[in-house]
């Protein structure tokens, strides 16, 4: 498989990702100087494969030092108690100003090593090493770290640029089928708000090439983020498209009830009933939307879907401003738009059809 190569801007210059297998003899060593000390914060699921334990061993025989920390697997280990638990143990193991960070796992450690390497001594370089399809795909690029708050999801964090990402595709083949259709639901929503081609293509089922895919979405999200680093210009907000009412179904939950690709799911079907009333998305449009998800094996409905439980997680949801909450809407597959301003019965007619499985009505 060749290696292919995107190109992400930011404030601190330009960072590549690359996308292809075989990444660790080739890539790493341009992009991670040699004898410096390497803090490898890596995820507990992925901690014990072999491609892990290679990378481990490699990074011992080149680094003046390796210190490897687990992350416990799951969302809350996106947590100010593990963040500050990560922190001491660098600290404690002697980390220096010339190390460097290497977040490998999935975008809760990717999230949680980012916001350690922005902080720790004011800033140490950081690699992604993304292992899911959504850390591939999303978390790992744009800069975007941080931690939740018993209060809501992702509250504290930094814009914090990698110096270079590198997914290998080998890892995806040790993720259980249900991580990867979670992920594939970030998949979908690059098709939803930037690309019907890549749309059309997921609707039928599973994508015959993930290489393509991860690259497409990658080079989506190189775009948005690129333009809007800070999110500040409704471009980056785009991408959360489907994840209001997924942050608030995560949060009423408890962080772990859903995967987070299977709120974004739940959330995109939502957001596209909610685009038949609010942008005159058609309403075979929104159930087409529903039917490329179920095709992806990914959930349409949640009986949590009620404003009364909702209400408060979505008005702390960080695309909220002082004006109110900001949705992100579709006029068509492959145009959306932030909207502010809708009102609060549409929300709630949008979220009793998709709980109650009925059709999108105008
Ligand atoms: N920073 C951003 O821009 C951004 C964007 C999208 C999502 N996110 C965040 O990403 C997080 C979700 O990421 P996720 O879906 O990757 O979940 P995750 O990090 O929780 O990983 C999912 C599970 O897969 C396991 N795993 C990881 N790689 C594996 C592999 N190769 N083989 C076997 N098991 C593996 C993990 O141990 C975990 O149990 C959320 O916290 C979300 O907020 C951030």
């Amino acid at each position: 498989m060749s290696i292919q190569r995107v190109r992400v801007k930011s404030s601190a210059g330009l960072y590549p990702v690359y996308i292809g297998d075989k990444l660790l003899p080739t890539v790493l060593p341009k992009h991670l100087p040699a004898k410096v000390p390497v803090a490898m914060l890596v995820d507990e699921g992925v901690a014990a494969l072999p491609l892990t334990t290679d990378l481990f061993h490699w990074l011992e025989r080149r680094s003046s030092r390796v210190v490897r920390v687990r992350i416990p697997a799951g969302e809350r280990s996106k947590s100010i108690d593990e963040y500050g638990r990560v922190l001491r143990q660098l600290a404690g193991a002697g980390m220096t100003r010339d190390g460097w960070v290497l977040a490998v796992g999935g975008g809760v450690t990717g999230d949680l090593a980012g916001f350690v390497a922005a902080t720790f001594l004011r800033g140490l370089p950081l690699i992604q090493i993304p292992t899911t399809v959504v850390a591939m795909v999303d978390s790992s690029v744009g800069g975007k770290t941080g931690v939740d708050l018993p209060e809501g999801k992702n509250l504290v964090g930094a814009f914090y640029p990698p110096q270079a990402v590198l997914a290998d595709l080998r890892w995806l083949q040790f993720l259980s089928p249900v991580e990867k259709r979670a992920g594939m639901a970030e998949v979908l929503k690059c098709g939803a708000i930037a690309d019907s081609k890549l749309f059309a293509s997921l609707a039928k089922g599973a994508p015959r090439s993930m290489a393509k895919v991860v690259k497409r979405c990658v080079e989506i999200k190189a775009k948005l983020a690129g333009e809007d680093e800070k999110d500040l210009k409704g471009k980056r907000a785009l991408l959360n498209f489907g994840h209001t009412v997924a942050h608030g179904l995560e949060g009423i939950l408890g962080y772990d009830g859903l995967r987070h690709g299977e709120a974004v799911a739940i959330g995109m079907a939502v957001a596209a009933h909610l685009s038949v009333k609010a942008r005159g998305f058609k309403r075979k449009t929104a159930e087409k939307l529903k039917a490329a998800i179920r095709a992806q094996g990914l959930p349409v409905t949640h009986p949590e879907l009620r404003w009364d439980r909702l209400s408060t997680w979505i008005s702390r949801d960080k695309k909220a401003t002082s004006e109110g909450i900001r949705w992100v809407l579709l006029r068509k597959i492959g145009k959306a738009d932030l909207v502010s301003g809708v009102a609060e019965k549409k929300v709630m007619a949008a979220l009793e059809e998709v709980r109650e499985g009925r059709p999108a009505k105008g």
